[in-house]
């Protein structure tokens, strides 16, 4: 059994971010998200991951390098533009060869590992090639839909249906055996312009394959937008445990489920658990509120932050309070010392500011 993850594609609904880096590696709980992809495949056993790369192939081959830090071996497949996941796939026809593989988008974060599901598959009856992952969702129209007959077979899947035929959404991870090659080489770009892998296992269905489902166990966040990102954030933030590497003064309350990395300082400020304070970031005369990962190398000064998740070496000085957000590497949000009373902004292209 081998691994297929993707991390190409454009992550156009988390620009500004994504102006500049993948939107896999954009951290939850200061962790890449693809990191979490990468620990549950080797979790499960599986010591050869293709990793599927596009346009920033860089910024993700310095992020993983050869996954040995992960306890697996990294295959890095060039997808030269974002074509569709079964054209993923098809890119990915070498290193996949004739094995079984765990597809795993890698943008997606689940609660529970993939360990079952790789041991149940490799212990299928003869005539089933796939298994897909269902969870139940309020709004479909945004995935790939599943539809069950009445003995629980899947029959047909659409994707991205304006009106859904169930409320049973795919998950991003799916299990294939090598009769999917046939499947993405014999369907044909949808309306969208993508070879979509609905289509290929609903090819696999046509051609009189059985294709597993289960509903999945836990829950399942597809990150790409901010507002699913910040839930992933809160989700993973209250699974950490308390502990405290860095510096804390005596004018600073440190309340709850608290990582504070060495390194980092924390002075005359409260911070309310669960958050993440990474490594040589400095939180002063602060609050820090609930669900907030700050990661290394930031300042926050005089400031009230909270639900929130701020990527390496920014600073937040004289604001308060800021909720729900996300905020970029090496970004500054402060207050004017003098000058008019109006906002002076400096935005990439594509952000947003929600003013109270
Ligand atoms: O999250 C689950 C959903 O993922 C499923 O319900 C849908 O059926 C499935 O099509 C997919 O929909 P998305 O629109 O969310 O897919 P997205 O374009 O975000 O791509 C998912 C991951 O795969 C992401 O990490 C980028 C990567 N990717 C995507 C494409 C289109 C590639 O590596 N290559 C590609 O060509």
């Amino acid at each position: 059994m081998k691994a297929l993850i993707l991390a190409g594609g454009e992550g156009t609904r988390l620009r500004p971010i994504t102006h500049t880096s993948a939107k896999q590696l954009v951290p939850v709980a200061n962790k890449p998200i693809l990191y979490y992809a990468i620990e549950s495949v080797a979790a499960a056993g599986i010591a050869e991951v293709g990793i599927v790369v596009g346009d920033t192939a860089p910024e993700i081959e310095a992020a993983v390098g050869d996954g040995s830090a992960f306890g697996v071996s990294v295959t890095y497949v060039r997808q030269e533009a974002p074509l569709g996941l079964a054209h993923a796939v098809l890119v990915a026809r070498d290193f996949l060869g004739d094995d079984d593989f765990v597809m795993y988008l890698g943008d997606n974060l689940l609660q529970r590992g993939v360990d079952a599901l790789v041991k149940d598959f490799a212990s299928r009856p003869a005539d089933v090639v796939a298994s897909i992952l269902l969870a139940k969702v309020p709004d479909p129209t945004r995935f790939g839909v599943a539809e069950l007959d009445d003995g629980g077979q899947v029959v047909r899947l659409v994707e991205k249906p304006a009106t859904p035929p169930s409320d049973l959404a795919l998950v991003g991870v799916y299990l294939f055996g090598p009769r999917v090659h046939d499947a993405v080489a014999a369907i044909t770009p949808s309306a969208r312009g993508e070879l979509e892998i609905t289509d290929a296992i609903q090819w696999l269905i046509d051609n009189g394959h059985t294709v597993q489902s289960q509903v999945l166990d836990g829950w399942w966040i597809d990150t790409g937008k901010l507002t699913p990102l910040l839930e992933a954030n809160r989700l993973v933030l209250e699974t950490v445990e308390r502990r405290i590497d860095g510096f804390v003064d005596d004018a600073a309350t440190v309340e709850g489920r608290v990582v504070i990395e060495a390194g980092a300082e924390v002075r005359a400020s409260l911070v309310r658990g669960p958050a993440v304070i990474g490594a040589g970031t400095r939180i002063v005369g602060s609050y820090v509120g609930p669900f907030t990962s700050i990661a290394p190398g930031c300042e926050i000064a005089d400031s009230e932050i909270e639900h929130s998740v701020v990527l390496e070496g920014s600073r937040i000085a004289g604001v308060a309070r800021i909720a729900d957000s996300l905020i970029g590497r090496e970004a500054e949000v402060v207050r004017a010392e003098q000058g008019p009373k109006a906002l002076r902004l400096m935005l990439g292209d594509h952000s947003r500011v929600d003013l109270p």
